[in-house]
Order: structure tokens, then C-alpha cells, then sequence
């Protein structure tokens, strides 16, 4: 049976680690060629032999997605290689410092805005342009429940995901007629290296109180955003553009 991501071509930023590997691997075992960036290169590289290991076809690309010509190298060098992107997940992303906004530091704010907003507007400018050539395509921005909710202490984080979102709906409806879908994934806490340096993994209290903020009393895994990633780059969502999916355990129903 032909796999659903057979002969495409799909493309992840911060595909090093946690959600973006997870995703990666899930494109490749459905068939897709996979692009894996991230400005680690340790990390991607070790992605893309694990894809290889399992029988898929990758490639790593060293890419930091604030950097508005390593972006570009990364797209050309991609429809150089492959002709074409099919799918692009735009995961990369950062969490910074925890303070309320009056202690946020400058730093924070910046790197943030830069990583998890600007970022993702330089990489959809390249998609987009490449899926309007092809007259076909689907994006997939990885947002957040903070891109839907506030969450204290989290000023920075929580406005680049709201606009992160509004950015996705904006992208749906400019490019619907041109066949290309645009949607988000919105994770709850998912348990990533993310989590593990902002110590909330390995704290036993830390880690019972942020699985009890889900009706799942749980967190997530890389796996199961993974899924609902690749659900909305399928054929199966062919009329889903400009939805923010949460993948969160019941975080937002409560
Ligand atoms: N873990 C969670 O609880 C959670 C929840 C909701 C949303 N998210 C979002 O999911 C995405 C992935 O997070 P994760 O939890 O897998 O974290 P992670 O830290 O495990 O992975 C993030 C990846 O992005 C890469 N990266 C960071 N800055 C980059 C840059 N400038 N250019 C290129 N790559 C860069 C990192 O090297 C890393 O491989 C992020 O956008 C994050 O905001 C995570």
C-alpha cells in the first residue's frame, strides 16, 4: 500500500530534538524525504540517521531560522536538491527566561520574538513562495496553549504564539485558492528537552503539578504531536486550513 507521504518532500526547522525529531521521524516512516534543520548540528545529524536506520531518506541542515540568510540557503539548497517542498513543520523554537513583565529582561523579549515570531515569518515567506510555484502544499506552524491562553511569567513566549497563530490564519486565507493549507498545532507540556532545562521534568513536585494542569493528568509525548502534524499535512485534512489544533490533553477545556 503506498504510504501516505510517498515521493513528497517534507522540510522541519528544529528538527535536532523533542517535537521536530518526533516529527521527522513520522514523515520519513510514511515515506517523505526529509529535510532536517536546526541550528544544533549534532542533534540533526543524529535525526537523520536514525531516519536512515529505519529505512527513510533525510538530510541534515545546519539553519538558524533568525538568520535571514542562512533561511534562504536553507530553501534554495532544498529545491536545488529535491525540485520541490511539499509539507513544512515550523517547530524551531525557544523558551527564554520566567519573570513577570516588569523583571522580563530586554534579552528575553528579543531572542523570543525573534525565534518564535519573526523566524517563523522568514521560513513561510520561502515555503509559500515555493508551494505557489508547485500550486500545492501544507504548512504546519508549531504554536502552543500559549498561543491561546496566557500563562504567567511567560510574556514573551505567550504574545510570539498568539501571533504566531494569527499569522497562520493570515497565511490560510492568502494562499487557500492557491492550494496551500496553513494550520497550527498547539501543544500542551510536552515532555522534550525544552521542559528538561527549565528543570520540570526531573523535579518529581515540579512535574505531578504540571501534569495535573491537563484533564489528561498527563503530559504529552513528541509522538502524539507528531501525528496530529502529519494529520494536517494529509490528504485526510484536505478541507482543515487556518485552524489552531490543540494536541493538549484537555489543558484548554478546563
Ligand atoms: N515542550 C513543550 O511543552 C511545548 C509545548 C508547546 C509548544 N512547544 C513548541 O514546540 C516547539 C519544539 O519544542 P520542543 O519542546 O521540542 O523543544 P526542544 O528544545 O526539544 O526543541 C527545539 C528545537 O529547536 C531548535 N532551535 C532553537 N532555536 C533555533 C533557531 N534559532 N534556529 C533553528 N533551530 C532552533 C533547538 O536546537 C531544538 O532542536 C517549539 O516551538 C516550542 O515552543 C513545546
Amino acid at each position: 500500500m503506498k504510504r501516505e507521504f510517498e515521493g513528497k518532500v517534507a522540510v522541519i526547522t528544529g528538527g535536532a530534538f523533542g517535537i521536530g525529531r518526533a516529527t521527522a521521524l513520522a514523515f520519513a516512516r510514511e515515506g517523505a524525504a526529509v529535510v532536517v534543520s536546526d541550528v544544533a548540528d549534532g542533534g540533526g545529524e543524529e535525526t537523520v540517521s536514525l531516519i536512515r536506520k529505519a529505512g527513510g531518506t533525510g538530510r541534515c541542515v545546519v539553519c538558524d531560522i533568525s538568520n535571514r540568510a542562512q533561511v534562504q540557503t536553507l530553501f534554495a539548497g532544498t529545491v536545488q536538491q529535491y525540485g520541490r517542498i511539499d509539507c513544512a513543520f515550523n517547530n524551531a523554537g525557544v523558551e527564554g527566561a520566567m519573570a513577570p513583565l516588569t523583571a522580563l529582561p530586554d534579552e528575553t523579549w528579543d531572542k523570543v520574538i525573534a525565534v518564535n515570531l519573526t523566524a517563523q515569518f522568514n521560513c513561510m515567506k520561502h515555503e509559500l513562495t515555493q508551494m505557489e510555484k508547485q500550486g500545492t502544499g501544507a504548512i504546519v506552524n508549531n504554536a502552543s496553549i500559549l498561543g491561546t491562553v496566557g500563562f504567567a511569567n511567560a510574556g514573551a513566549y505567550v504574545a510570539a504564539k498568539h501571533g504566531l497563530i494569527g499569522l497562520t490564519r493570515v497565511a490560510a486565507l492568502e494562499y487557500a485558492t492557491k492550494g496551500i493549507r496553513v494550520n497550527a498545532v498547539c501543544p500542551g507540556f510536552i515532555a522534550t528537552p525544552m521542559l528538561e532545562r527549565a528543570g520540570l521534568l526531573n523535579d518529581p513536585v515540579m512535574r505531578k503539578g504540571l501534569e495535573g494542569l491537563h484533564a489528561l493528568k498527563r503530559l504529552g509525548t513528541p509522538e502524539e504531536v507528531a501525528e496530529a502534524v502529519l494529520f494536517l499535512c494529509s490528504s485526510k485534512a484536505s478541507f482543515i486550513t487556518g485552524h489552531p489544533l490543540l494536541v493538549d490533553g484537555g489543558y484548554v477545556a478546563q
